[in-house]
């Protein structure tokens, strides 16, 4: 589609009651090009946008869920899945096969190799056959395959803020790759809205507690797309997530060993010199999850720690760069707008 195109593509989002589908429609809502015409949820089906979303505005508060299974409204040339993995599979395969653009924010269609996915949530894939048409969603890495692809499978939050950093030294062959040590940090809207046991105030306030070991699931995407986008070299980028008490904000740090740490900084800032939404730090200043909360942005800091060593942070909002605004700015590259519409909101600070 042409970027002088006036008239609105006409969107959908399934999984709107949910936080990522709320964030997906708040930048729906100011983004110049889209229209939303049609909501899923699952058990939220039924209701009005208004009443399961509080900080929605007048604009699509009257828009009713309807079953996440429903056929899509008339007119939908977009659609946005934000579904929990397993269930996005089918219901993107069904926009699919109706001529629908896609972009999936689960992990359904971000693993290429097959074994990965299975491995890494012990299922069987329900549409392998999609698999290799699907386009990994990492905006700044892929725009030429985002912009002749149907489908994106936008990247998980943890990988996003891993690997913009990580894939400039892989690829300038910067770093020791058998000496990786990422230890990354989330609030809690990473594990989305649906209540459970671990994300309950009294399990999160006044703590902070590391998930997920020996192997979270995202370490699989990371270290096959630090393979596919890195260099072709097989790279272990073993990762221990924790959940911190906020409620949005992602902060991973890196250790990195290699001959010339002091080169880094001007190897990530050259990747990134004309990439609207990554932000390379002044060489020794740190990035912090308040300054990139409510924007798309990347940050990130780069600290030398002497002559083989250094310390690498990177911060997003997991709900914005590492969900939602993301899978807008893939949509963006798809259908040939500017890639920044819809999303030049700055942070929310303080
Ligand atoms: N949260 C993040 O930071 C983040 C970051 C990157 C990627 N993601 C991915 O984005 C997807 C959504 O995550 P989330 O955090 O937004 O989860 P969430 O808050 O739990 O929302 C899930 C949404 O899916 C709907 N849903 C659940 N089961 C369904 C079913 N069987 N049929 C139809 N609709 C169903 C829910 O509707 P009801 O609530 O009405 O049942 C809700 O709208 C997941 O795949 C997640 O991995 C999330």
């Amino acid at each position: 589609m042409p970027s002088h195109s006036v008239s609105p593509i006409a969107v959908a989002v399934f999984g709107a009651s949910g936080y990522a589908g709320a964030e997906l429609i708040r930048l729906i809502a100011d983004h110049p090009n889209f229209l939303l015409r049609h909501v899923s949820a699952g058990r939220m089906a039924g209701q009005r946008l208004g009443a399961v979303l509080p900080a929605i505005g007048k604009q699509y508060a009257d828009l009713m869920l309807v079953d996440g299974e429903a056929a899509v409204a008339e007119g939908v040339q977009l659609a946005f899945t934000a579904l929990p993995h397993a269930t996005a599979a089918n219901v993107v395969a069904g926009l699919v096969r109706q001529g629908i653009r896609v972009v999936d924010l689960s992990a359904d269609f971000r693993h290429p190799n097959l074994e990965n996915y299975q491995a890494a949530y012990g299922l069987v894939h329900s549409q392998p056959e999609l698999l290799q048409s699907a386009v990994y969603g990492l905006s700044e890495w892929q725009r030429e395959a985002i912009a002749e692809t149907n489908l994106v499978a936008n990247p998980g939050c943890y990988p996003t803020s891993v690997l913009l950093p990580l894939l400039p030294l892989l690829r300038a062959d910067a770093i020791d790759v058998d000496r990786i040590i990422v230890d990354a940090k989330s609030g809690t809207s990473g594990a989305g809205r649906a209540p459970k046991q671990s994300t309950l105030f009294c399990e999160v306030n006044e703590s902070l507690s590391a998930y997920g070991l020996p192997r979270h699931r995202h370490q699989w995407e990371m270290e096959e797309w630090a393979h596919n986008l890195g260099g072709g070299r097989t790279i272990a980028i073993p990762f221990t997530p924790h959940l911190v008490p906020m409620t949005r904000g992602m902060l991973s740090t890196m250790y990195l060993h290699g001959e010339a740490p002091q080169a880094w900084h001007g190897i990530i800032a050259q990747q990134y010199d004309n990439a609207p939404f990554v932000r390379v730090l002044d060489e020794g200043d740190l990035p912090s999850t308040a300054s990139v909360s409510g924007s798309n942005r990347c940050d990130i800091g780069i600290v030398v720690r002497d002559a083989h060593n250094a310390v690498v942070v990177s911060c997003i909002d997991n709900l914005i760069k590492g969900a939602a605004g993301q899978a807008v700015q893939n949509a963006n590259i798809m259908l040939g707008l500017n890639e920044q519409a819809g999303l030049s909101a700055m942070g929310v600070w303080p």
